[in-house]
């Protein structure tokens, strides 16, 4: 027995593994089921009492011996793995994925651009609004059909508390919170109750623009409106103001900008030569008083974009559900804008 322990101390004492399955090999050959040292615990049961205390201390210290070595040697095996890890600094460098901007956010950058040369600010309000600022404090009468086209996502009923279906609700935060003049545009997100398909959606973004102050006329809202279309769509482009309604403006009107067909027809224009755009008006006497600016002493005007539609004319993009798909050959395509 004694010789056997001496014959293993000697191989565990002259093994020097070089790498990790060496290292393993050495564990199993002493350590293992059927190892060196295991076969040495199963004859030491066979001693004799007296001489099980002195040959328990020597297996022990084998053992030991051994199992520092595996730890030890592991630990460099590692060491040196991690640095002799062969790096070739000649090959190419990982290419750094560069996004690109959302074509909605390209689009609100640069229509928020257009506005902030002529001084507008901007204000943003909660997506989570109560009736009275998406809708009574706009002079949307409780139960008035015009309701109907704006309908939305009710979180609670009594207190009315719903998902904006405008961004005019932010009109009615900006006039309760500052006093005239005011010259603001408030871009984000709205929600309305509607079947999706390749031209509406039940989320979309909108812009909308506030002008109030003294003696602000229909006169300065057709030619901020004008100034806008043309940075926004090219020089040559015209703009046309068609009477239409909105609760709280009055007149109310939609504007259409000159399609690039130049009248000539094409399928986006629907072979009109007109692209509608957005809502506008002055806003209505009502709306002041409910927000506690005079209406006898000032005027003011509105407008209102879908960011969707301006960017669907701008690129010639046939689907709105493009936007939401995050399909990445189509968002692709808008990369380089850096606005
Ligand atoms: N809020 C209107 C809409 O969502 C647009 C609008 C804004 C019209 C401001 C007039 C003035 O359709």
């Amino acid at each position: 027995m004694d010789s056997k322990i001496e014959q293993a101390f000697e191989k565990a004492r002259s093994f020097k593994p070089s790498s990790p399955d060496e290292l393993e090999r050495y564990r199993i050959e002493l350590l293992g089921k059927k190892g060196i040292i295991t076969e040495l615990f199963n004859d030491f049961k066979k001693l004799s009492p007296s001489e099980k205390k002195r040959t328990g201390r020597i297996l022990n210290d084998l053992k030991n011996y051994v199992q520092q070595k595996i730890q030890t040697i592991g630990r460099e095996l590692s060491e040196k793995d991690h640095y002799t890890y062969n790096i070739d600094l000649t090959l190419p460098a990982n290419q750094l994925q560069l996004g690109s901007r959302h074509p909605i956010s390209i689009v609100r950058n640069e229509i928020i651009e257009v506005f902030a040369r002529l001084g507008f600010t901007i204000s943003e309000g909660p997506e989570i609004e109560d009736d009275w600022h998406v809708f009574s404090a706009l002079n949307f009468p409780l139960e008035h059909p015009a309701r109907d086209m704006q309908d939305t996502f009710f979180i609670t009923r009594d207190p009315d508390i719903l998902l904006r279906t405008h961004t005019s609700s932010v009109q009615v935060r900006v006039m309760e919170n500052t006093s005239p003049p005011i010259r603001t545009i408030s871009p984000g997100r709205v929600f309305r109750n509607e079947a999706i398909s390749a031209r509406s959606h039940c989320i979309f973004h909108q812009i909308e623009g506030l002008y109030v102050d003294k003696n602000v006329s229909f006169a300065d809202l057709k030619q901020t409106l004008e100034y806008f279309a043309r940075e926004l769509f090219g020089e040559e482009t015209k703009i046309r103001l068609r009477p239409s309604f909105f609760p709280f403006t009055e007149p109310s009107g939609e504007m259409d900008v000159s399609c690039r067909c130049r009248g000539e027809g094409c399928r986006l224009c629907k072979y009109t030569g007109w692209l509608e755009v957005l809502g506008c008006g002055m806003v209505d006497p009502n709306v002041l008083a409910s927000c506690k600016i005079d209406p006898q002493v000032y005027t003011g005007f509105a407008f209102g974009m879908g960011i969707e539609r301006i960017a669907l004319l701008k690129y010639d993009i046939k689907d709105i559900r493009m936007y939401f798909e995050n399909d990445i050959r189509f968002l692709n395509q808008f990369s380089g804008t850096l606005q």
